[in-house]
């Protein structure tokens, strides 16, 4: 057998799998989702979408402006007073329902787009990000008529029109946790996706059509920071929703202020993952690699902090090695794949640059030593050890598989450690003694902690963060109440 990049060591190598994407057809270029139809900018402008894993072009997409967002706001402002907000919510979820049916049964294209646009594996693309998106959007499908009991004694009526820009990360799944629940509580929606990752938000787009939603209750304006600054600044609005940086974040949320427009921010993360020693290590070491390396490390909940009992960091850092070794970091439309291409080239800057920072700190660095293909974006699976509380690689979100080490003898001391950091958006523990689970997960101040698992979503468990992570939840009956008015 011949060696290929997914030769791990031996020569015991994985034949190469690669997904077909000969089963649909991109289109070289794409407009604006405005009023039910796709126009192209009013500039007349487009940005080129790659693939992070060839860095060639995919498709060019509409550079939208102020003109384009007003056009948008307008027709959800239309379809919103004409149409959907006078919509029974029963019939609303019938629309909601065909969404996802038509999400299932072009999942395979989705998920090979998303993986050749934004570089996550296939495996991931399919198993995860696009079957949770059909998932909540049957989820929310069910809201429709029920928005009562999921606020008893209130009465609930939609807000108005939402704008919503999402990152690069999860694309399809992000359009989904924004789009879903703001339609089942009768809000239209103009939406921004990140500039690296347009191409599910577009084919979401096209779904809408084949369900037949009413024209201008889902627009789309594609387009980089500057339209989603437009958007922002659009007085329309009656809602923001926000995930990205902190920084970006705080920006928007500095831009509302004083104008009455509802903000829900899902900023960054630096969640401590806590392994004590009498956790399964074997398991846990599972849970360490599904918690930093699952999407290239681009997870906002990432576990990216790692602290492990004095007595058993030997151990686990062993294991830890042996399991790094064998991930195999490639092409991510192969399902060998375990690691894909970094999103961007700037996202593969930031993270290099934080791996010498890391080691200009003093810190260790481990990477594994695979291969990896010449051209694209890649980063090894990385970690560092000796690391200091204070340095910038356990203080600052990388966003990549780079892990950063630590070690706690009690746990009073890994709960200030957890504690010790602007954010607070998720957290893990492993330990087989119950009353450990309850004391972390109650002293860590995070919006989600899992025990004995790392990053599991599901559409009913509310999702969302503290401090400078932001606020408001998306997911289960607490994220419907930044779509309602009660009274
Ligand atoms: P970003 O926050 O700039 O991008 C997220 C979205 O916001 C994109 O759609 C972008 O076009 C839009 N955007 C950018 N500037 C804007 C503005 N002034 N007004 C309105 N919308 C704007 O994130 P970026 O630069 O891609 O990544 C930088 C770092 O941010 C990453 O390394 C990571 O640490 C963090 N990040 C966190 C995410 C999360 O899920 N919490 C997602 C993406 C990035
Ligand atoms: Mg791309």
């Amino acid at each position: 057998m011949t060696k290929t990049s997914t030769t791990i060591g031996s020569d015991w190598g994985y034949a190469p799998a690669p997904e077909s994407a000969d089963h649909f057809k991109l289109k070289d270029q794409y407009g604006l989702f405005i009023g039910g139809k796709f126009v192209p900018a009013a500039s007349g402008k487009r940005l080129k979408t790659i693939n992070p894993a060839n860095e060639k072009v995919i498709a060019e997409v509409a550079d939208g402006g102020e003109k384009d967002v007003a056009k948008a706001v307008q027709a959800a402002r239309t379809a919103y007073d004409k149409v959907w907000r006078k919509m029974s919510g029963r019939e609303r979820g019938k629309y909601l329902y065909r969404i996802a049916r038509i999400i299932q049964e072009r999942a395979r294209e989705l998920a090979v787009v998303e993986s050749m646009d934004g570089g996550k594996p296939i495996r991931e693309s399919r198993d995860v990000d696009i079957p949770l998106a059909a998932a909540h959007f049957f989820y929310h499908a069910g809201w429709g008529d029920k928005l009562r009991y999921a606020f008893p004694g209130k009465s609930v009526s939609p807000i108005g029109v939402a704008g919503q820009i999402i990152p690069w990360n999860f694309p399809l799944l992000m359009v989904a946790w924004k789009v879903a629940p703001a339609l089942a509580c009768g809000n239209t929606v103009v939406l921004k996706p990140a500039e690296t990752t347009p191409l599910t938000a577009l084919l979401f787009s096209e779904i809408c059509q084949e369900a037949g939603l009413p024209e201008g209750v889902f627009n789309l304006i594609t387009g980089a920071g500057s339209t989603g600054a437009a958007l922002v600044n659009h007085p329309g609005l009656d809602k923001v929703a926000f995930t990205g940086s902190t920084e970006v974040g705080k920006a928007i949320q500095k831009s509302l202020a004083g104008r009455g427009t509802r903000l829900t921010l899902e900023l960054g993360g630096k969640a401590a993952h806590i392994i004590f020693e009498d956790a399964t290590i074997d398991q846990a070491v599972e849970g360490i690699i599904n918690g930093i390396y699952f999407n290239q490390g681009h997870v906002c909940c990432a576990g990216s902090r790692l602290l492990v009992q004095e007595s058993v960091e030997e151990e686990v850092v062993t294991k830890l090695k042996a399991r790094m070794e064998s991930l195999i970091v490639g092409d991510p439309l192969d399902k060998n794949t375990d690691i894909g291409a970094i999103n961007s080239k700037a996202q593969w800057d930031r993270i290099r640059d934080y791996l010498k920072i890391g080691e200009e700190e003093g810190a260790e660095l481990f990477q594994t030593k695979c291969s990896v293909p010449e051209k694209g974006y890649w980063i090894r699976p990385s970690f560092f050890t000796r690391v200091a509380q204070s340095h910038r690689i356990v203080q600052e979100e990388i966003f990549g598989p780079v892990l950063a080490i630590q070690t706690f003898r009690t746990l009073n001391e890994a709960l200030e450690k957890a504690n010790n950091t602007p954010y607070g958006l998720s957290g893990g523990v492993w330990t087989d003694k119950g009353a450990k689970i309850f004391k972390v997960t109650r002293g860590i101040r995070a919006g989600v902690i899992w025990a004995n698992t790392f990053n599991k979503f599901d559409p009913t468990s509310p999702f969302g963060g503290y401090k400078e992570s932001g606020y408001g939840r998306e997911g289960g009956r607490h994220g419907l109440r930044p779509y309602v008015e009660l009274s």
